[in-house]
């Protein structure tokens, strides 16, 4: 279906060039994240059974999905960058996991083929669109999940005082720079400046209007949001 004039344009997002990044990108996200804590995390909140389908939106490298198909029948694995696709698709051979369909598609665009997911995911993804589009990609994700299917969302999102900005992201920066080197200080900045991370209270609105209960959240420095969401 032809994209409408006025619809948000997902390739044209602010950030990293994923095309550009993918063969360093599982190494670097190793240095300042703690990959497999929080692919453990939302598994164990999923609690996937043998037989269940899950859907993973922007999932750049594939490292949930792969670990998820472990665990469930079928993953759909969607993202924007064909380039992280290719390349996530090549560690699925190399690991020899036939059960992942990584498929071409945006949080605005991606059409399923197929009955509702039992269990939906997005990680570090939904901060590329600005916040009304966010709202019609989690409405889209609930459309696409059985009732009760579980969803798991973590992004960039902040949940510090606002009204303190100036002191906080200085903090944040300065601390991100102790723990990642200059290089990571300088992503984190830019991702202030230009990327559209939310406030809690307003991704936690959005989820609740896509139609699911929070049943739990958890906030990292402020600036990392995990959601554990019921669809009803
Ligand atoms: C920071 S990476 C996160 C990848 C992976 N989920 C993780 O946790 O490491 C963001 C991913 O979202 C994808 N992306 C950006 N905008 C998107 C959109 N509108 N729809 C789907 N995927 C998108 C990018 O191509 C990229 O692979």
């Amino acid at each position: 279906m032809p994209i409408p004039s006025w619809q948000y344009h997902e390739p044209d997002h602010p950030g990293a060039d994923f095309d550009a990044i993918v063969e360093d990108y599982d190494r670097n996200m190793r240095k300042v994240r703690d990959v497999d804590g929080e692919i453990n995390e939302v598994l164990e909140f999923l609690d996937l059974k043998p037989e269940q389908t899950v859907l993973e939106m922007g999932t750049g490298t594939g490292e949930f999905a792969l670990a998820a198909s472990r665990w469930c029948s079928r993953v759909y694995a969607v993202d924007l960058s064909l380039g992280m696709l290719r390349y996530a698709q090549k560690k699925a051979a190399a690991r020899d996991i036939s059960n992942v369909e990584f498929l071409p598609g945006g949080f605005l665009t991606y059409e399923h083929h197929g009955p509702p997911v039992d269990a939906a995911v997005t990680q570090i993804a939904l901060h590329h669109l600005p916040d009304f589009w966010k709202q019609i990609a989690l409405l889209r994700i609930a459309g696409l999940l059985k009732e009760g299917g579980r969803f798991c969302l973590r992004d960039v999102v902040y949940s510090f005082e606002a009204a303190d900005y100036q002191a906080y992201f200085q903090k944040f920066i300065a601390q991100a720079s102790i723990r990642g080197g200059d290089e990571f200080a300088r992503i984190m900045a830019d991702h202030v400046k230009n990327e559209y991370s939310t406030l809690d209270w307003i991704m936690r609105g959005m989820i609740e209007w896509a139609g699911f209960e929070v049943k739990s959240s958890r906030h990292k420095h402020g600036f990392f949001g995990l959601y554990f969401c019921i669809k009803l």
